[in-house]
Formats: C-alpha cells, structure tokens, sequence
C-alpha cells in the first residue's frame, strides 16, 4: 500500500491487508521486500527500541528520528504512519499542528493518534491541512495511568457505546483509518461493519479489515513477554542468539576469521 487511496479500496474490494511495525533502517529494508502491506513506526519504540515499561516516554523528536529511518529503508514501496507521542496533540492547535509538521517532516505518510473524545477538531484541521490521520481506539497505550493497566477495553455496554461513537466520529472528522487495539472481537467487527473506512485490529479479532503486530512479538524476539493476541512467526530470540554464539565459537576456536576473510 502506497497511499491513503489503497485503504480506502482494500475496504471496498472487502480485502484483508497487513501492518507491521517498524523502527529502524535495516528492519524497512527487509519489509520493502516483504509482502507486509504497511508500515507503523509505532510510539511502541520506547518499549521495544528504548526499553521503557510505557510508551509516555516517547517525544516528537524521537519520533521523527525513528521514523525517518524507517521512511529512508522503506524506500517507496511502503506506506509508512508514525505515532503521535504522548501529549504532543493534546496542548492545544497550535502545538498538536506543530507536531504534526515535525513527524511529517521526518518523511513518514500519515500520523496516528489515541483516543476520540477531545481529538475530533485537531484531526479535521490535520486532515483539511493535507495530514493523514489514523485513530487509535479500545487500549490507548499512552493512557495506560488512566485505564489502570494495560487491559482489554470495551467490556460493558457502556464502554462499547463510547468506542463504537469514537469510531464513528474519529471518520465525520476524517480519518483514514482506526486501530482498534483489546478490544472483544464482536465489539470490533461491530464497528468494521458500521465504518466506511477501514479498522486493523490487534487483540480485536479476525473480523477487522487489517491486521497489525509489534514486530518483535512477530518475530519472537521478546521471550517473556505473551499476551493473548501475540503470536510468534519465528524464534528471532532463539536463532539470533544461537548465530551471536556461533560467531564467538568461531572466534575463540580460531576457525574465524579464516584465509576467505582475510586480505593477503
Ligand atoms: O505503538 C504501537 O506499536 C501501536 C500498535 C500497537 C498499534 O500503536
């Protein structure tokens, strides 16, 4: 996917597409190639790059170095969206739009956002000032204090109603897109159903219209760590280690560097 147009008709065509994220250079590089159909240089990067226990630690400045990188390594063969951080849309207009210019100008396509309530009026002027804007509802990370825990969202009614209404009003304000992150699966395909633009699910089930996963828990490279949702495509902790292993043997044996990697 290239394009804000591609979401639009993978909704219309009823086709499933793919998000994964992306911090790094050498990371976009294998995903140009790969058929992952875009990109997230999630604020998730102050968990996975940084090694915070939340994402608040994230900054504008962070953000747009990250996804710079990643925008340099994808080329352009992948769409690339970039997360907001934490309160840098919630100062006002005038600050949200200053941070929108700087992670834009870092390169990437789109921004994405937490939240609906208090967010609608900074999206629309996003979006009229030529900003692709993609929500973010159910867990909101960056709210993780507010929400007690990082816990499945949307369990009662009356929860159901107020993301169900965000969703909708997140599209009137114009946003191309919405992750829908813990959220029970009916809740998440109610809301699929009910949008004309497309939803990517992570713990929201298989009825929304993409999918997205942090790329270290796709590539198992973050053993301890198992939530329901996660599944692990590959042992990225276990092979890396054991190659970091076969490297040392290799050096301490003397069978590296051999007369093939050395110059006469
Ligand atoms: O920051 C992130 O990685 C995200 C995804 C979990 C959707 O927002």
């Amino acid at each position: 996917m290239k394009s804000i147009l591609d979401f639009h008709e993978k909704k219309i065509k009823k086709e499933k597409f793919t998000m994964c994220t992306c911090y790094d250079y050498s990371f976009a590089r294998i995903l140009a190639e790969s058929d992952v159909d875009c990109l997230l240089v999630g604020d998730s990067l102050s968990n996975t790059m940084l090694g915070h226990s939340t994402t608040l630690n994230a900054t504008n400045e962070i953000m747009a170095l990250y996804a710079g990188s990643v925008v340099r390594g994808a080329g352009d063969k992948k769409f690339v969206v970039a997360d907001m951080p934490f309160m840098s849309y919630r100062k006002g207009l005038t600050a949200s739009m200053t941070s929108a210019e700087i992670i834009m100008r870092s390169g990437a396509h789109a921004v994405k956002l937490e939240g609906g309530e208090g967010n609608y009026k900074i999206v629309r002027h996003m979006v009229g000032s030529g900003v692709p804007v993609m929500g973010h509802l159910g867990l909101t990370p960056q709210s993780v204090n507010q929400l007690g825990g990082f816990k499945v969202q949307g369990r009662d009614q009356k929860a159901q109603a107020k993301i169900k209404e965000e969703a909708l009003r997140l599209q009137d304000a114009g946003s191309f897109c919405i992750v829908l992150e813990c959220v029970p699966s009916a809740l998440a395909e109610e809301i699929t159903n009910s949008l004309d633009i497309p939803t990517i699910g992570i713990g929201a089930g298989s009825a929304t219209d993409g999918q997205v996963l942090v790329l270290q828990d796709l590539l198992g490279m973050n053993p301890g760590f198992k939530p329901k949702f996660v599944k692990n495509f590959y042992d990225g902790f276990g092979n890396l280690k054991a190659a970091f292993n076969s490297y040392h043997q290799e050096v301490t044996s003397g069978k590296f560097p051999s007369e093939k990697e050395s110059y006469s």
